[in-house]
């Protein structure tokens, strides 16, 4: 692929990023700490703004509303990138995003299939970072695709999602949307969110980024994140996100196929995700647990790919 060439001296990266809690902006302040810092690289930041905002905290009909959309992909208007961003050539693009349905969020598939994304995208590096609740997986290969119509080149990928166990954090997270609130649920549950020590230590990932960068050369890039834990892949999680993308495809299709019946099967949906999530999957937990050392070949498969770019 032809690339731009590598220019030597100052180094021009761009920021991109959406973000409803400020979470994303904390992370994406956090990593270009160090680029900043060295005094050789020129940073820009460029915040993707829908025309029409999406709520938060989000009334839960439209949290349910976004779904079909989301899943499919579907984008919306965003703002236009100002001149002054959108006229120049970056070594290497930041995109961070996050997961909404197991898809990239609308605002982050509509900035990656504008044609000014695309023209910024063009030819050039990209590193994404993912800040979600856990399931960034199949989303990921999602942005893959799109950075790969656009031209772009990923040469390196970091995931932060909350720690806590799969469904305590969809109660917190959920929380969260719903009310507008970081808080410790009941106060006893953890916060919502990415930690505040991972946010802090992604300036460790930065200067990674920092020294390809400087270098112009990513070979060790993405071994070294994943070496400093910036890709940690759960199994059973894994396995969640490709049975539920085969799940919600149909769900996705049914409800935009049935436009006169789309709020009554939205509700049908928010009831099987609740089952899903509450009854369905602490059984194939278990049934994952118990065919775990059937699993291994396959379990090692994923997760050399899953921490790839390729
Ligand atoms: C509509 C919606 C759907 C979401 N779906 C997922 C999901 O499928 N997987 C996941 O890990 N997180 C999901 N999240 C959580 C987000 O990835 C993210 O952590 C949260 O929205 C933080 O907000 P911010 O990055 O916009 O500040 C969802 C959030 C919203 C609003």
């Amino acid at each position: 692929m032809g690339l731009i060439p590598i220019f030597t001296g100052m180094k021009k990266v761009l920021v991109v990023y959406y973000t409803q809690t400020g979470q994303l902006r904390e992370i994406a302040q956090s990593v270009v700490r160090p680029l900043l810092q060295s005094g050789n690289v020129e940073v820009t930041f460029h915040e993707i703004l829908p025309v029409t905002p999406f709520p938060f905290p989000w009334p839960r009909d439209a949290f349910f509303g976004v779904f079909p959309e989301t899943f499919l992909q579907t984008p919306v208007p965003l703002h236009p990138i100002p001149p002054k961003v959108l006229g120049q050539r970056y070594d290497l693009v930041l995109f961070f995003y996050q997961t909404w349905y197991l898809s990239p969020s609308i605002p982050a598939n509509s900035f990656l299939q504008s044609a000014e994304g695309r023209c910024i995208l063009k030819e050039t590096r990209v590193v994404t970072i993912n800040g979600s609740r856990n399931m960034w997986i199949i989303a990921q290969e999602k942005v893959k695709t799109m950075l790969k119509d656009a031209g772009a080149r990923l040469v390196g990928n970091i995931a932060l999602v909350d720690q806590a166990g799969n469904l305590i954090s969809v109660i917190t997270i959920v929380g969260w949307m719903f009310s507008g609130i970081k808080k410790k649920h009941w106060g006893v549950l953890p916060l919502p969110g990415v930690s505040q020590k991972d946010v802090e230590g992604a300036s460790g990932f930065g200067a990674m980024i920092l020294a390809a960068l400087m270098a112009g050369n990513y070979d060790l890039l993405q071994p070294q994140i994943v070496e400093g834990g910036g890709v940690r892949i759960k199994p059973f999680l894994v396995l969640t996100d490709r049975t539920g993308n085969k799940l919600f495809a149909k769900w996705a299709r049914l409800i935009v196929g049935h436009p006169n019946s789309r709020p009554m099967l939205l509700k049908l949906f928010n009831i099987y995700l609740f089952l899903a999530i509450w009854l369905i999957s602490p059984i194939v937990y278990i049934l994952h647990v118990i065919t775990l050392p059937l699993k291994i070949k396959q379990i090692s498969r994923d997760r050399n790919y899953f921490q790839g770019v390729a």
